[in-house]
């Protein structure tokens, strides 16, 4: 079981000279089988959350382990291991290459750390597979609604297979249908072995979170 630890959290940003702190002694635990939900309004930290989580950045004070790994200790090497092997990141606006089908969009994270392309591509169809979307695979996003996008994002981050899975708002550019599966392919992708942190403020992800985060009230304090 590996449990993530965020103890006495505080990032700052320095905007025209003056600090700015999204969040400041934020302290949570979960563990993996878990969906956490980061729910704070436009502003609240939910991307600079996810972005220390992800090993992207690094707070002023305070700590993130996930299993025996010290998140914000980590550099060199090993904080590229963690950004590519440990933890997945779903962009809010997705990300995907506009030039590339659906399948070598999932498929890069893999050709780029070294997996031959064959291995790469039948990992990439199993990942479209478990978001519905093989038969868009030679698709390019162009081609693909916005809920399709979405899904191809999802499955380049699930390819590798990460023990922390991270999503920010992956529902805000979503009709309403849409929205609602994404919020049960996000339940579905919880497992043992896999924590799966959401950035929201929609509130359809409290029917299904197992722990709710609000980074803002130690703002305050
Ligand atoms: N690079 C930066 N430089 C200065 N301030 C920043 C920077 N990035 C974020 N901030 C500030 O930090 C606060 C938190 O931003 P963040 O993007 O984490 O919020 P959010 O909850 O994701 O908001 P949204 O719901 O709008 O995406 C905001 O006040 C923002 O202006
Ligand atoms: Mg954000």
């Amino acid at each position: 079981m590996a449990e993530l630890v965020v103890d006495d959290l505080t990032v700052e940003y320095h905007d025209a000279g003056q600090p700015v702190r999204p969040f400041d002694g934020l302290t949570f635990s979960a563990r993996d089988g878990e969906l956490v939900v980061v729910k704070a309004p436009s502003g609240g930290g939910k991307t600079t959350l996810l972005c220390v989580l992800a090993g992207l950045l690094s707070p002023a004070k305070g700590s993130v382990s996930f299993g025996s790994t010290v998140i914000t200790g980590l550099s060199g090497r090993e904080l590229l291991e963690h950004r590519r092997r440990t933890a997945g990141m779903v962009f809010q606006s997705f990300n995907l290459i506009a030039s590339l089908s659906a399948v070598e969009n999932v498929s890069a994270p893999l050709v780029l750390t070294g997996t031959p392309a064959r291995t790469a591509k039948s990992r990439a169809l199993a990942a479209l597979e478990q978001v519905g979307l093989a038969d868009r695979a030679s698709f390019r996003p162009g081609r693909l609604s916005g809920g399709q996008q979405q899904r191809v994002a999802f499955a380049r981050a699930l390819v590798r297979e990460p023990a922390l899975l991270l999503a920010d708002e992956p529902t805000a550019h979503l009709d309403s249908p849409n929205a609602r599966t994404a919020v049960t392919l996000l339940r579905e992708f919880v497992r043992p072995g896999r924590l799966v942190v959401v950035a929201t403020h929609d509130d359809r992800f409290l029917e299904v979170a197992d722990r709710l985060i609000d980074p803002s009230p130690a703002r305050a304090a």
